[in-house]
């Protein structure tokens, strides 16, 4: 019974409060203990509602008492980050990471004391070669051009790059910062699938139009693919690339619905879509349906915006589903100027957990698959890779790259570098930082002005990092760097070099057959370009699966991600 034992207690506490009350000669005793009855009644109260209620088996154990656990449920991720969180704890992303960018964004000291805090003898530790013979690189603003032969306004892209995030799913100070920060920097700024919103133009910054699955921005009134709002849409000179997205790392395959009350003007506006309306973005796209016609449409997204550099943005899911894009743009001769390969560990305002946790090919795995399948269907050379998924150092630079990729992106990354204190309240509207929230009082806590300038420090120092770090390896170039480069410590302490890892295949060998990695020539063998669907049936041996069709569909559940990664509201 002492589980009782506080509720009962405020009954007692209120019953001898009021009797001290009624005998007390001073008035301000009076009103203390009156107050204290009062609010020893009020619990006794929430204990008897408590009591009752049905909802929460440890409210009616434990009366009054449990409440306690909500609110250590609150504060926990608060008690978790100050007092017990070390600095490698990566949760997702570590202290020492955090501190890194928030220091390079501040423009202040960023050298540790004292040496690595990394255990540098446990598997996965990697680490970089460096040379007798070190280079002084002085210029620290990489580029690499991506246009292929068909594209007429080729641009060249730093190697460090604004990852898409909507507006909605940041507020909108959020996004004049980090466009107004790649303005200053001279680099690019991904729109994210929520359209091109007024906080977009506000910097002035270099855009890459992303087309979601519900091709916000440039939709018609059913959510169809509109050519003639792309069109205007793309033709503004602040957008300088088009990225076709078909899936996020985050949550590959994963749709969302934003309800009609959450739909803000400016979102509507962002997005061209009513406000009266729930806003659907499909898991999947309605332009096309197969290879064939999915490079068709690349083309013709070129051919709209002017020319402009197109391609798309993936988490590998079926390493097959890639092949077949790639085959079905040999059979085409339309390209891609560049795909953007996102890894699992990736960043979102809101997911499922299972999508988050266990869909999709985490970064290094995709990217290995990526630059094999070019360079093994003899194609490498005339498309550019893009690649994310927590690249947030200079080493974390320097290894994508020589994994195959041509520049990186970072989303989370540059929200540290706007305030971001990894609360991971984006879904909630409760965002402390003002970040990724709707909320105006919220998003005042950004400060255009100085955050801005803390985008373009983080962008500048980083790179200037990736400069030491490969003057320090020898190298002129990031573009220099090679899976050779770098070491990784296996199982049981032995190292292995990274050109064991990720050693590219021959040039055209999955075209000429030649391909000894059974994994990639298998999987070419059976990719088809005109249909993304697996040539057989792969037996499951387990008879009697069935699926019961519902026969009224009961309304689809509101996501907090309506579009990608759309709008925060609490529901
Ligand atoms: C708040 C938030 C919103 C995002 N919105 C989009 C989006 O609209 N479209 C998209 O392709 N990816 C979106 N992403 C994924 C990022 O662009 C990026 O691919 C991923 O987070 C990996 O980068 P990171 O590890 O640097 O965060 C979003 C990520 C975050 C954190």
């Amino acid at each position: 019974m002492e589980r009782y034992s506080v509720f009962a207690l405020t009954a007692v506490m209120a019953v001898v409060f009021a009797i001290l009350a009624a005998f007390a000669q001073i008035l301000a005793w009076q009103v203390i203990l009156w107050i204290g009855s009062a609010a020893m009644l009020a619990l006794f109260v929430v204990g008897i509602r408590d009591l009752v209620q049905t909802r929460h088996a440890i409210l009616r154990n434990y009366p009054v008492i449990g409440h306690m656990r909500w609110l250590f449920e609150g504060i926990r991720p608060e008690i978790r980050q100050y007092l017990i969180e070390s600095d490698e704890d990566e949760e997702p992303f570590s202290r020492e990471a955090r501190s890194l960018v928030y220091q390079r964004a501040k423009n202040v000291e960023d050298k540790k004391p004292f040496g690595t805090h990394e255990h540098v003898y446990d598997p996965g530790y990697a680490w970089m070669t460096h040379s007798v013979a070190t280079k002084h690189v002085e210029d620290w603003d990489f580029r690499v051009e991506v246009g292929g032969p068909e594209c007429r306004q080729p641009y060249e892209i730093s190697l460090y790059n604004i990852s898409a995030m909507s507006f909605g799913a940041l507020s909108g100070n959020a996004i004049t910062a980090l466009n107004t920060g790649a303005r200053m920097g001279g680099f690019a700024h991904d729109t994210g699938e929520g359209g091109i919103s007024r906080y977009h133009r506000a910097g002035g910054g270099d855009l890459i139009f992303q087309v979601g699955t519900g091709y916000f921005g440039c939709r018609d009134k059913n959510g169809n693919f509109s050519p003639k709002l792309f069109q205007e849409q793309a033709a503004d000179p602040q957008v300088k690339m088009i990225e076709l997205k078909l899936s996020q790392g985050a949550k590959p395959g994963h749709g969302g619905m934003l309800p009609a009350a959450k739909i803000t003007p400016e979102i509507a506006e962002a997005r061209h879509v009513p406000m009266d309306e729930d806003c659907i973005s499909p898991p999947s796209h309605s332009a096309f349906s197969t290879p064939l016609e999915m490079v068709d449409f690349l083309g013709q997204l070129r051919e709209l915006s002017g020319g402009k550099p197109v391609g798309f943005k993936l988490c590998i899911g079926h390493r097959r589903e890639f092949m077949c894009i790639v085959k079905a743009m040999l059979e085409t001769g339309i390209y891609p100027d560049f795909i953007v390969v996102d890894g699992s560990e990736g960043g979102t305002g809101a997911a499922p957990l299972e999508f988050s946790n266990h869909m999709g090919m985490p970064l290094q795995d995709g990217l290995a698959i990526v630059h094999n399948t070019l360079i093994g269907a003899g194609v490498r050379d005339r498309i550019r890779i893009g690649a994310s998924g927590k690249v947030v150092s200079a080493f974390d630079i320097c290894r994508t790259m020589a994994m195959g990729a041509d520049w990186c992106n970072s989303a989370r990354g540059f929200m540290f570098a706007v305030g971001c204190i990894q609360a991971q309240a984006c879904h909630t509207n409760e965002c402390p930082a003002g970040v990724a929230t709707q909320d105006k009082l919220r998003q005042r806590a950004v400060d255009v002005t100085d955050k801005s300038v803390r985008v373009a420090n983080f962008h500048r120092n980083t790179l200037k990092a990736v400069a030491h770090m490969i003057g320090a390896a020898g190298l002129e170039h990031p573009g220099e760097i090679s899976p050779y480069h770098f070491n990784f410590r296996q199982k049981m302490g032995e190292t292995i070099e990274g050109d064991l890892i990720f050693n590219p295949i021959p040039e055209g060998s999955l075209l000429d057959g030649t391909c000894e990695v059974e994994a990639l020539m298998s999987r070419w063998r059976r990719a088809r370009a005109d249909s993304f669907e697996r040539p057989e049936r792969i037996a499951s041996h387990r008879p009697g699966h069935k699926v019961r069709r519902a026969v009224e569909r009961a309304p689809a559940e509101p996501a907090a991600g309506g579009g990608g990664d759309a709008v925060r509201a609490k529901a």
